[in-house]
């Protein structure tokens, strides 16, 4: 039964799992200009990994639309320390909210994986068809079987029950409420904390990880929370959906504009003993684009606003 698209929010109560997060946030603020209905149930109140909590909780609740966007995130180095949490939470996350939302009848499901499901050698731009043709990136597999593992999900409760389960697979995201946990953190928050602290420090220079050689496509998250607003109402089909910005930079050039931006005067070295990751990773937009929807942020006007975010955010704790 193909649901009539554009799907009419209104009047619709909206969940968006993961609404403390990065993407969570973004997308609550994509909403503002909505009129559905949001509801909500952030971590502190319900651990989305405990199946018995989740399906209470969706029962109880009965979303007509859920956004997807809980979940264990990390960069490179938290990936490699813990493969099996990464793996676990995630899978078990995907697990109760999708099979949830079935028994909770939920009339439409967004679920956001991530650019790193595709194989580690892939032929760029990566299309949507390349899923599943070769080996994974192996210092993210965990986090990626989990996302696969949730894409095939929404795919076959859409195909044996008719469920209208979608997925969108974000590149690379920056933005405000990134997490800038030095441990934790992705490239862009890992960068800015570097430069900053170093900047801070009167130090002579910073030590990135890696050769600065890999290619990466960047895509600010008020663009992304646009963008799955868009897709969420137009969209209805088993295939998932990539979402980028279209435009790729070198490790190294992002080093340099973040120093720039921070105002840093040293000097940037980089550790080649320490892992790349993927040495090229962009996303073929074309399905998305066609779809109606591009990414409008520059690059160097996000990683700006980014910035200014982190500091505000630095001065609000240095005052409390
Ligand atoms: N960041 C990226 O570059 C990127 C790229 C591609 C795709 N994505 C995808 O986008 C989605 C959101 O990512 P993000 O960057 O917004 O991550 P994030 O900032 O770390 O946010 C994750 C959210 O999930 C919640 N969460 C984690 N474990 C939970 C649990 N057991 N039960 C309930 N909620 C839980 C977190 O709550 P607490 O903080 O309270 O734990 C938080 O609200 C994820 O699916 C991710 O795979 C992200």
């Amino acid at each position: 039964m193909p649901p009539n698209l554009p799907l009419d929010l209104s009047e619709k109560s909206i969940w968006v799992a993961g609404e403390t997060g990065m993407v969570g946030r973004a997308v609550l603020r994509a909403l503002e200009n909505e009129e559905g209905n949001i509801i909500s149930a952030p971590h502190s109140v319900l651990d989305l990994t405990n199946q018995q909590q989740t399906y209470e909780w969706l029962g109880a609740n009965k979303p007509n639309i859920i956004i997807m966007a809980a979940a264990k995130v990390g960069g490179i180095g938290a990936n490699m320390a813990e493969p099996a949490a990464f793996l676990h939470e995630n899978l078990a996350m995907a697990q109760n909210v999708i099979h949830g939302a079935f028994q909770a009848d939920v009339g439409k499901l967004l679920y956001l994986g991530s650019s790193c499901i595709y194989p580690k050698i892939a032929e760029q731009p990566i299309k949507e068809e390349t899923l599943l043709t070769g080996a994974l990136e192996p210092t993210n597999e965990g986090y990626a079987l989990a996302k696969i593992a949730g894409l095939k999900l929404c795919q076959f409760y859409r195909e044996q029950h008719g469920c209208d389960y979608i997925s969108a697979m974000p590149t690379n995201l920056y933005g405000s409420y990134d997490n800038f946990d030095a441990e934790k953190s992705h490239v862009i928050p890992a960068m800015i904390l570097k430069f900053h602290q170093a900047k801070i420090n009167g130090d002579k220079e910073v030590v990135l990880w890696g050769t600065g050689m890999p290619l990466r496509e960047f895509l600010y998250v008020d663009d992304l929370a646009q963008g799955l607003i868009h897709l969420l109402k137009n969209y209805s089909d088993s295939s998932p959906v990539n979402m980028g910005s279209g435009q790729e930079i070198s490790i190294l050039d992002l080093a340099q504009m973040i120093k720039n931006i921070v105002g840093f005067e040293g000097g940037i070295k980089f550790d080649s003993s320490k892992p790349d990751g993927t040495s090229r990773k962009l996303l073929d937009n074309s399905k998305i684009n066609d779809l109606g929807w591009g990414a409008e942020t520059q690059l160097e006007y996000g990683l700006r606003q980014v910035y200014e975010w982190y500091i505000s955010q630095s001065s609000a704790s240095l005052a409390a």
